[in-house]
């Protein structure tokens, strides 16, 4: 009899990580950091028009390339086309990693950096956010003396919210030797700042975008990374060259077409995310400052009435007490006015009764 095949050492390790994605359809959405009313005008109507062939052939990457290229303002040498962010963490840790070797995360943050880098039988090195959730500079700059193969920074943070100041990341930079700086700009749209336009002075400095958040097309899966053109060269010679799909192309230069739309959505976002916070002040709810399409809260013992409360009201949160080894950060996603109004509402009406 044949028995079942281990998986690798690597893979028996890793820590679980099984987002709750099912089932969402009906709900507000303020779960999972998505553009809360679907993708700009012209979306939709370029995958209604794609053809047979379109279907049937692979995809050709260089016109969407060029065309996301001059979207972001670099040169298409220096951007990857990625199956989102995700496929660019992968595509990093499996560039630049060896089993054993050390990759830096600062937690808590997005999980998929762990989730490759542990994959890939690397070894995680975690250091903390403050404990006000700010960005741990000197515990950062002491971790890198250890020259970690990769270091993963997110500004805007999931789920923190914080963002990292430009003084901050160039002492990250000038400190990393030769280490990679992965900065995942997934929320920067919402943050108004960029390290874009660095990639030029810094050999090793990766940036990624993605077309998951203010441009609303998170289940076609298309993001993209920019480096410098050496750095780009290395990433693009180990990258799938089949992983981004024809939809997601058409999709996102369509999106790319309608930057008014993608523009407005995200001011009303900020404006929202303002009044949200104005309301959380109002009722006493901790809470942290954001530069992203979301806030943490810190609601104690209440979080998981709270959750199920506004799940009871059709507003679906996400309980992030996995982060902190204990019950109390919730995280919200900001959408626009009206859905903001609604969730105000609802937790002004379950806050008084806590
Ligand atoms: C910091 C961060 N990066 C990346 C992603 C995922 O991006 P993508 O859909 O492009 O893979 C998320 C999603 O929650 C995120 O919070």
């Amino acid at each position: 009899m044949n028995r079942a095949p281990q998986p690798r050492r690597a893979v028996r390790r890793m820590r679980p990580y099984r987002p709750p994605l099912e089932g969402r359809r009906r709900g507000l959405r303020l779960d999972f950091n998505e553009n809360t009313v679907g993708p700009p005008a012209g979306v939709l109507e370029a995958l209604a028009g794609l053809d047979a062939d379109d279907v049937a052939m692979y995809p050709e990457y260089a016109p969407a390339r060029a065309r996301l290229a001059r979207l972001f303002g670099v040169s298409p040498r220096e951007a990857v086309l990625t199956a989102g962010t995700d496929d660019a963490i992968h595509l990093a840790v499996d560039t630049f990693a060896n089993p054993g070797d050390e990759v830096l995360v600062v937690e808590p943050t997005y999980a998929m950096y762990r989730f490759y880098a542990e994959r890939a039988g690397a070894r995680v090195r975690a250091v903390r956010y403050t404990r006000n959730l700010r960005f741990p500079l000197s515990r950062v700059l002491a971790a890198l003396k250890r020259r970690p193969r990769i270091l993963f920074l997110a500004t805007p943070n999931n789920p923190t919210g914080t963002m990292i100041a430009p003084g901050e990341l160039r002492a990250v930079l000038h400190a990393a030797g030769s280490t990679v700086v992965f900065v995942d700009e997934a929320y920067g749209e919402f943050s108004g700042t960029s390290t874009l336009g660095w990639i030029r002075r810094h050999p090793n400095l990766i940036v990624t975008r993605t077309f998951s958040k203010a441009r609303g097309l998170a289940g076609l899966r298309l993001g993209s990374l920019f480096a410098n053109t050496r750095l780009a060269a290395a990433l693009g010679h180990a990258h799938s060259p089949y992983s981004v799909s024809t939809a997601a192309l058409a999709a996102a230069v369509a999106a790319a077409g309608n930057q008014g739309a993608t523009d407005r959505y995200v001011a009303e976002v900020i404006r929202a995310r303002a009044f949200l916070e104005a309301g959380l002040d109002r009722l006493g709810i901790r809470r942290f400052p954001s530069g992203g399409n979301f806030v943490l809260v810190d609601v104690g013992s209440h979080a998981t009435a709270l959750v199920a409360g506004l799940a009871r009201r059709g507003i679906l949160v996400r309980d992030r007490r996995s982060d902190f080894g204990h019950a109390g950060y919730v995280r919200i996603t900001v959408g626009t006015a009206p859905q903001t109004r609604r969730l105000v509402s609802a937790l002004e009406a379950l806050w008084r009764r806590v």
